[in-house]
């Protein structure tokens, strides 16, 4: 017999939806905003646009993990690589069933070499805890660009364009069960969604390469707009849905 919405939410710790019982879900809702540090405005460079392009390596498609790492990291295909201090290809499970793309490096990504390891990134891995995932386990964490747009600026079209092959090949190479796009450059590189807003894309299953794919809103967005979580956690539960086969009833 099939379990009522009401059978499922309940099962899950959500119903009614306000009184979590899992405490991660629930902290990650309930995260004081007060207590979070508040991110620092994006300083805006006016950078000479500079004239080196080199072609991305050909065969990008038929690359292993280790040579497409190798080939990413001498691409100077646009003009990001002249800022970058290096490229940042993505963190994870290479095993993963769960791939979570980002829109590219900051400043602390920049200088570590891994997405998402500022404040977004604490953000986000609440988000992960909230339905029960850590990075590097069954998760593989890749951003719509590789190097980090001056002045953490959005990236242009062009640029995740060019950047695009080797998020296809990372694809590829994972093979994940769900694939969840954090904000509209991601929803760019994969849908190429530019017109709609993000609001128009969530709760919606979209499909890239045969593999279902969800949209939700980015963590830095997140920490400018704390009372949209309640929206993210609602995205992170459909997504859980998809992933464990269930057609999702509609939570909002
Ligand atoms: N924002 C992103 O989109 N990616 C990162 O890696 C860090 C911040």
């Amino acid at each position: 017999m099939n379990p009522t919405r009401g059978q499922m939410l309940s099962e899950m710790g959500i119903a009614p939806i306000w009184r979590l019982r899992d405490q991660k879900a629930a902290a990650f809702i309930a995260e004081d905003s007060s207590q979070a540090t508040p991110p620092t405005p994006p300083v805006v460079v006016d950078l000479p646009r500079p004239t080196i392009r080199t072609a991305v390596c050909a065969n990008v498609a038929d690359l292993d993990w280790e040579q497409l790492e190798q080939c990413m990291a001498t691409c100077h295909a646009c003009e990001l690589a002249a800022h970058r201090r290096q490229v940042v290809p993505g963190v994870g499970d290479r095993k993963a069933e769960w791939l979570f793309i980002g829109e590219g490096p900051g400043a602390e990504e920049d200088a570590k070499g891994e997405p998402f390891v500022g404040q977004a990134g604490k953000l986000l891995d609440n988000m992960l805890a909230a339905i029960g995932l850590q990075r590097d386990e069954k998760v593989y964490i890749a951003n719509a660009v590789k190097c980090r747009p001056p002045g953490n600026r959005t990236p242009e079209a062009d640029e995740i364009a060019t950047c695009n092959p080797f998020l296809l090949r990372q694809i590829d190479l994972l093979s994940p069960r769900l694939i969840v796009l954090l904000g509209r450059s991601a929803a760019h590189a994969i849908l190429h969604e530019e017109r709609g807003t993000l609001a128009s894309l969530r709760g919606k299953r979209f499909e890239c390469k045969g593999i279902p794919v969800v949209v939700t809103y980015h963590p830095a967005y997140l920490l400018r707009n704390l009372p949209e979580k309640v929206k993210v956690w609602e995205d992170l539960l459909f997504a859980r849905q998809l992933m464990e086969g269930t057609k999702a009833p509609s939570l909002f």
